[in-house]
């Protein structure tokens, strides 16, 4: 705990939990002023203001403030509202012309990317430079916290402002694959300045990229683990930006992502406890009983996370009494295909949609959580496993790497062993890692002592946010 005068800090999101969430970003905008609040750091969080979140801002306990407001922003009135919701300190932005609709955060009830979403992304990054620069009555940000593409844009804004010395920045990628890319032709409609459109600029073979704005011009880069960090600077990782990674390279850093241990509570205490859970799930799922794991897969449904690869390998899961419950929407090649082996096979249940509570009770009554993913920039669901005495099987890559001790010979015989590890992300690798899990499993004491030590892994914010407060007090302003 530190004392004295704190440092402000606002963290700039296009999710946060328990508003509204796609994925691990909105968990982890939604932890981190709770984490980082015991460092000295006051971090107030900017929204946009989709129907979710106007919601609660109509049910704050305290009536909610309006602090600015625009006449036109990006092509509609604008109010910015604060306000204490769910014990986080708030700033929505209501542009209802940019956030007031029906579907999900980015995309239309099409199921395509909203069309005008750079122009949605750009208000509000170009509404946190306004606050970063001029603060808002009389609270003022000494460092600006960027959270992937969609906040992007804010430090060049800073910069044609004039105002890149106001406010430190950090600009932290969750995930390179989205970039925020559109035509240069959008330059005016988004009020960049063209002398920043160049390649030492936002300028992204020939279109404009938001990510890479947030990737120059801001002051320091982290990503969500070391390994990762790593990663981002190879071509094989870096996704095109690996070279503005690397001439930065001095700047980058990876800092692992905790969970919010009392919200994510284990829903029992006993190794008695976790039977129960287990037995639960298997009735849930309407899976018979076995003598093998029972493993669970919470995901969204894309390439990134590897599970065509599962389905390949699903046969020597099964052949060895192993089961799968999936929760997952997304990709639909991939959503016919987990339904097809659910129908194909008894040991497979299939859920195929977005579902929270489900998401808990399966955490709670899994043995194993599979994390086969080709990339994984931290990752969630292994920590929450950890956390809930399901052993992670994972591939060596990024946080999964960082985050799951593999069990080895050396590590067994330590008894530190958390979780299977394998690569390359292959149905051979993954058939290879179900028969060393199923092994450990029918062995029986050593499975449960990677159980134990996982439940005992640190997997909670103290050790980042104390590392996020260090970064922040390096870059901050004035
Ligand atoms: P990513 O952010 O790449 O999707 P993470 O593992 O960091 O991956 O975070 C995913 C988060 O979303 C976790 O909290 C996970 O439990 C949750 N999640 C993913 N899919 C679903 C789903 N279908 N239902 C409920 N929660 C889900
Ligand atoms: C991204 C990544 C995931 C990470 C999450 C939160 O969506 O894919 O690995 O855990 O962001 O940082």
């Amino acid at each position: 705990m530190t004392s004295g005068p704190s440092l402000t800090v606002l963290s700039v999101t296009s999710e946060c939990v328990p508003f509204v969430k796609t994925g691990g970003l909105a968990d982890v905008a939604g932890a981190l002023p709770a984490a980082v609040a015991p460092q000295g750091v006051a971090m107030r969080t900017l929204l946009p203001g989709y129907p979710a979140v106007l919601e609660a801002l109509g049910k704050a306990e305290q009536k909610p403030v309006q602090v600015a407001r625009w006449d036109s922003l990006f092509g509609g009135a604008a109010r910015l509202f604060a306000a204490q919701l769910e014990g986080r300190d708030m700033l929505v932005l209501d542009a209802p012309h940019l956030f007031t609709r029906d579907g999900t955060l980015y995309l239309g009830p099409d199921g395509q990317d909203w069309p005008d979403n750079d122009r949605r992304f750009a208000a509000l990054s170009w509404v946190a430079a306004q606050i970063g620069a001029h603060g808002i009555e009389g609270w003022k940000p000494r460092v600006l916290h960027l959270h992937d593409w969609q906040a992007g844009l804010t430090p060049a804004y800073l910069h044609a402002m004039g105002a890149s010395g106001s406010c430190g920045t950090l600009m932290t990628i969750h995930n390179i694959a989205f970039q925020g890319l559109t035509p240069a032709s959008q330059m005016h409609a988004l009020q960049l300045p063209g002398e920043l459109f160049s390649a030492e600029g936002f300028e992204y073979w020939g279109q404009i990229s938001a990510l890479k704005a947030g990737l120059v011009f801001s002051d320091r880069i982290s990503t969500v683990s070391p390994t990762y960090a790593r990663e981002l600077l190879t071509p094989e990782f870096g996704t095109g930006l690996d070279g503005v990674l690397r001439a930065r390279a001095g700047d980058v850093c990876g800092i692992l992502n905790g969970i919010d241990k009392q919200a994510w509570a284990p829903p029992f205490k006993s190794q008695r406890g976790k039977a129960s859970r287990v037995a639960a799930l298997r009735k849930e799922a309407g899976l018979p009983d076995s003598d093998g794991p029972l493993c669970v897969v919470i995901s969204r449904l894309s390439a990134q996370k590897g599970l065509d690869v599962l389905l390949s390998a699903l046969p020597a899961l099964l052949a060895r009494g192993g089961q799968l419950m999936l929760l997952g929407s997304g990709d639909p090649d991939l959503e016919d295909g987990f339904r097809a082996a659910a129908q194909d096979h008894a040991g497979v249940s299939v859920r195929i949609g977005y579902n929270e509570p489900l998401s808990r009770r399966m955490m709670a009554g899994a043995e194993a959580v599979l994390v086969p993913s080709r990339f994984e920039p931290c990752g969630l669901t292994q920590l929450y496993g950890l956390h809930h005495g399901a052993v992670p099987v994972v591939a060596r890559t990024g946080g999964l790497a960082d985050t799951v001790i593999d069990a080895n010979a050396a590590a067994l015989r330590a008894g530190v062993a958390t979780g299977i590890h394998f690569a390359p992300v292959t149905a051979e690798a993954l058939a290879h890692a179900f028969h060393r899990l199923c092994d450990l499993y029918d062995a029986g004491a050593p499975f449960r002592a990677m159980q134990r030590a996982g439940m005992k892994a640190d997997v909670g914010w103290e050790s980042s946010a104390e590392e996020y407060a260090r970064l922040y007090a390096e870059i901050a302003k004035p």
